[in-house]
């Protein structure tokens, strides 16, 4: 079984989340997943053939993902994610280091996992599991310790879900 996890990373982080993911699917508990992680400018339309499971993280970027990302997702054919397993994730600030005013506008409009998650199933994916989130310490990281350990544990519980 094939898992894609495409991700957009500006300074690494989500970068770095993505490939724990796919090491932790790829050598997890069930050796009949192969996982592959692809950077979203470089996914090709045959990276998705008979992919099983769809994981897909961006930064969050002013409440979204990365333009990049989006369109990406956009792009996908109506119904193209039928019989697709997929999840969402993000790398963000946690909201209590952000000043006041800032935190009432996270609290709004909130993170970059959410619209990929709809965008997913819009086009047909069954959502495998709640969109997460994932910390890193300032804008350029590094990730908050103990973050790639529960994006392995995130991704390891999404493949066992089959
Ligand atoms: C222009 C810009 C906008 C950002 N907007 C948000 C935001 O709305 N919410 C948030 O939690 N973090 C925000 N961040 C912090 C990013 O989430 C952080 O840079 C990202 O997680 C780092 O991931 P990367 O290393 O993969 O690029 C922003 C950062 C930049 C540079």
């Amino acid at each position: 079984m094939k898992a894609l996890i495409v991700y957009d990373s500006v300074f690494g982080n989500t970068e770095q989340v993505a490939r724990a993911m796919t090491q932790a699917i790829g050598a997890g508990i069930d050796p009949a997943w192969e996982a592959l992680a692809v950077k979203v400018d470089a996914v090709g339309s045959e990276h998705l053939e008979d992919v099983a499971l769809l994981v897909v993280g961006s930064p969050t970027r002013v409440f979204r993902p990365t333009p990049a990302l989006s369109s990406w997702v956009k792009s996908l054919p109506e119904n193209s994610l039928q019989g697709v397993r997929v999840a969402a994730f993000d790398t963000r600030l946690p909201p209590e280091n952000a000043p006041a005013p800032l935190r009432l506008l996270i609290k709004l409009f909130g993170w970059a996992a959410k619209p990929i998650a709809n965008g997913l199933t819009k086009r047909g994916g069954e959502l495998v599991a709640e969109p997460e989130g994932f910390l890193v310490t300032g804008t350029e990281g590094p990730l908050k310790e103990g973050e790639l350990e529960r994006a392995e544990a995130w991704a390891r519980e999404i493949a066992a879900k089959h």
